[in-house]
């Protein structure tokens, strides 16, 4: 357990649930994680005293979490491969630490853990040393826990105590804390101009006060739960960075909801879940304006030609309207590259809320627990 928790951290005060609390205090969690981000830049001293020789050494990147974490290590390896030119695997630990592995001396082991005790990320962190990975860096938030000890670079998430066994700020700031390291190893290796390093600096100032604007959306989130606390499916569409988007709301919608909640890049459509649609599946699609908003615009006619219902997360740029079986909320101003930080927000109120109002136990879900040390 982390030691820095203040009681204070851990009462409810307005809110009704951990959870709820955890959602709300992201603006505060982000920025305190950034701040050294912002003092320093993206310097190696961010991930500890031997981290620029290290890091300077690094020919490829090995992520390994689970449930949540995991799928912020998702979203890194789109960071990471077009930032650094460095491959970038990401693997669940509990499949990693069981097979025989191909291993590189000079890839960096990335172990990502709110908790820094997961029974399996840890065993998968000893099995990588064992194949001969020189260097392993630990994303963590509770300080001196298990994992982080027996990594050799850490950085710290300040997300505070995380209490609802459903993750969400040690989510977002665990993203921060990968798109940092994405930039500095795209630093050292020459591959970000000053120019564009005070660019990122400034998307990163900027976005507490995106998430703030994504958290104002509660009320008509609310509204849209009110629909899906009486469903049994859902699906979740995402492409791009925004793909582990759509993995982590349909996580948090089965965690807390026991709502059967399954997501997919929207591409993979016509290769099975298409078969699953008709007026009984929400599907919500999460569809800012980038580079792909074209192609999740026709993925999006598939489902409504299939009689599904959509729920849609856009910003303005995006150019969606409510129609007939399209619902549209819209998401703030797209934050370019951290996107994925800002949409993580409604799909963890869309879960919190249909949670709500289906009655269930949203801090202590059903047969879950916060920290797996246990196979
Ligand atoms: C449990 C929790 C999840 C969490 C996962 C990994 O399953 O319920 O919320 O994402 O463990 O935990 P970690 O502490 O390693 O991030």
């Amino acid at each position: 357990h982390q030691s820095d928790v203040s009681l204070a951290s851990l009462e409810l005060g307005p809110y009704d649930h951990y959870m709820q609390k955890e959602i709300h205090e992201q603006p505060k969690a982000l920025a305190d994680t950034i701040e050294a981000v912002l003092e320093l830049g993206f310097d190696a001293a961010l991930f500890g005293e031997s981290a620029a020789q290290r890091l300077a050494e690094v020919e490829g990147v090995q992520i390994l979490a689970c449930g949540t974490s995991y799928y912020a290590g998702l979203t890194a390896k789109y960071w990471i491969e077009a930032m650094t030119g460095l491959p970038c695997n990401v693997e669940i630990a509990s499949e990693y630490r069981y097979r025989d592995a191909w291993a590189h001396p000079k890839h960096l082991i990335v172990t990502i853990s709110q908790s820094g005790e997961t029974l399996d990320t840890m065993e998968a962190l000893k099995y990588a040393r064992s194949l001969g990975h020189e260097h392993a860096l630990s994303i963590c938030n509770v300080r001196e826990s298990a994992i982080p000890r027996a990594s050799d670079l850490v950085f710290y998430t300040r997300a505070g105590a995380e209490i609802g066994v459903a993750s969400t700020k040690a989510f977002t700031t665990q993203l921060v804390a990968l798109f940092t390291l994405a930039a500095t190893l795209a630093k050292l290796r020459g591959r970000l101009s000053l120019e564009r390093e005070a660019a990122l600096l400034e998307e990163l100032r900027a976005l507490p006060g995106s998430v703030q604007h994504a958290l104002n959306l509660e009320p008509q989130i609310h509204a849209w739960a009110q629909a899906f606390a009486a469903k049994h499916n859902a699906l979740f569409l995402g492409r791009g960075l925004h793909y582990p988007i759509a993995l982590e709301g349909a996580l948090k919608l089965k965690e807390i909801t026991y709502i059967h909640a399954e997501a997919y890049p929207a591409g993979e459509l016509k290769h099975g879940p298409l078969a699953l649609v008709d007026e009984a599946m929400p599907v919500v699609v999460i569809a800012p304006n980038d580079a792909l908003l074209e192609k999740v615009k026709s993925n999006m006619q598939e489902v409504r030609a299939r009689g599904g219902e959509l729920f849609v997360f856009a910003d303005a740029d995006s150019h969606f309207t409510d129609s007939e079986g399209v619902h549209v909320i819209r998401t703030p101003r797209h934050v370019g590259i951290l996107s994925p930080i800002v949409h993580a927000i409604p799909v963890q109120l869309l879960a919190y809320h249909a949670a709500l109002a289906r009655g269930t136990d949203v801090d202590k879900p059903r047969n879950l627990a916060k920290s797996v040390t246990v196979e």
